[in-house]
């Protein structure tokens, strides 16, 4: 494995107290693998990005316990100078808004050229990369500030700033979110395009399962700061085991066709200060029993490769309930 990240768990400060947002995530990423994150605002997707490099601050909140095996080294237990070698060469991050993670003030040709000053023929390997994002148009367009580009193209700047130094791992936070549709696209061909050319290994993060399912090889469903179901993406459409998943993938325009179990999932996922004892989706299951409030349940096996943290699955399924599609 690529990297591994075992039993983190991670607390945020809030009104003087500590609160666990992320508690206790594993996850693995292979090498040439693209693996997605998916679950609604605010249940700890971009925390679990940022912390693959250690940037959580120290001031905001601390990484308690946990592993993060890259290339079998903890990451948690780098120096400052160890960790700088890694952030930004060997695991490289794409946010949702390009335009804010560029500097205005500089063109974009200087903006690379200080991102690969050690290198030699500088001007040629900014040739190379603008050419691999598809921006072939801009290579001769020196004096360009990034304001110039459309979002679209600002985004494919920052595709090719992640990949110059060819990292081992590449962490896409909500890459598209802020693109329209057709740019949206776009994009994602991009990057499925620079993924099998270069092998790259993803950890894609999105709020929205259609995007997931369309570049993700395997799919990690997280709430209330914990793994709900993960497993390989064919195995999470045709088998969702989770009804927080089942309602997910339901609520997906082009899945309509399908047996409806929801039409939404109704309620909020719950505070992070007001956690419900037990599952932690119990205040939105329609399929509860008063045992689920007793224990969170344990992530378990449903079939190879394939888990969900819920009771009553194999109850649920045998039921004719839940059917598999
Ligand atoms: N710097 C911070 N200080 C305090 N709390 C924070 C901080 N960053 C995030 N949180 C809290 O941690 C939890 C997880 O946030 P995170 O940004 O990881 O969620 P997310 O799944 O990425 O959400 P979104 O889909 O909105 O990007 C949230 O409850 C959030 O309020
Ligand atoms: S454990 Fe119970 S409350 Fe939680 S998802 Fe399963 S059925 Fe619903
Ligand atoms: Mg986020």
């Amino acid at each position: 494995m690529l990297l591994q990240i075992k039993n983190l768990k991670i607390n945020y400060k809030s009104d003087s107290r500590l609160l666990e947002v992320v508690r206790g995530v594993n996850l693995d990423i292979d090498k040439g693998e693209c693996v997605g994150l998916i679950g609604e605002s605010g249940c700890g997707k971009t925390t679990v990005g940022l912390s693959i490099t250690k940037l959580i601050p120290e001031r905001k909140g601390n990484i308690s316990s946990g592993e993060i095996l890259f290339e079998d080294k903890d990451i948690l237990k780098l120096n400052t100078e160890e960790l700088r070698n890694i952030r930004g060469r060997k695991i490289s991050y794409v946010f949702q808004e390009p335009f804010s993670s560029l500097n205005p003030v500089f063109t974009i040709y200087e903006q690379m050229r200080e991102l690969l000053k050690e290198k030699d023929n500088t001007g040629s390997q900014i040739a190379e990369i603008l050419k691999s994002v598809g921006l072939e148009k801009i290579i001769d367009r020196k004096n360009m500030y990034p304001h110039e580009l459309s979002g679209g193209m600002q985004q494919r700047v920052m595709i090719g700033m992640a990949i110059a130094s060819r990292p081992g791992l590449v962490v896409l936070d909500e890459p598209t979110t802020a693109l329209d549709v057709t740019v949206q696209r776009q994009i994602l061909d991009l990057i499925m395009e620079l993924k099998n050319k270069m092998n790259l290994s993803i950890l894609f993060i999105s709020h929205d399962l259609r995007i997931v399912f369309n570049i993700a090889d395997r799919v990690n469903i997280m709430y209330a700061g914990k793994i709900i179901e993960c497993g390989p993406k064919e195995r999470i459409i045709s088998a969702p085991s989770h009804p927080y998943t089942i309602g997910l993938i339901d609520s997906i325009p082009s899945f309509e066709h399908r047996k409806k179990l929801f039409n939404a999932i109704g309620g909020r996922a719950p505070l992070f200060s007001e956690l419900p004892n037990g599952c932690k989706f119990y205040p939105r299951c329609r399929f509860k029993i008063d045992r689920c409030a007793e224990k969170e349940p344990e992530l378990e096996d449903v079939s190879s490769g394939h888990a969900s943290r819920c009771i009553r699955i194999e109850d649920i399924k045998s039921n004719g309930i839940i059917k598999d599609r």
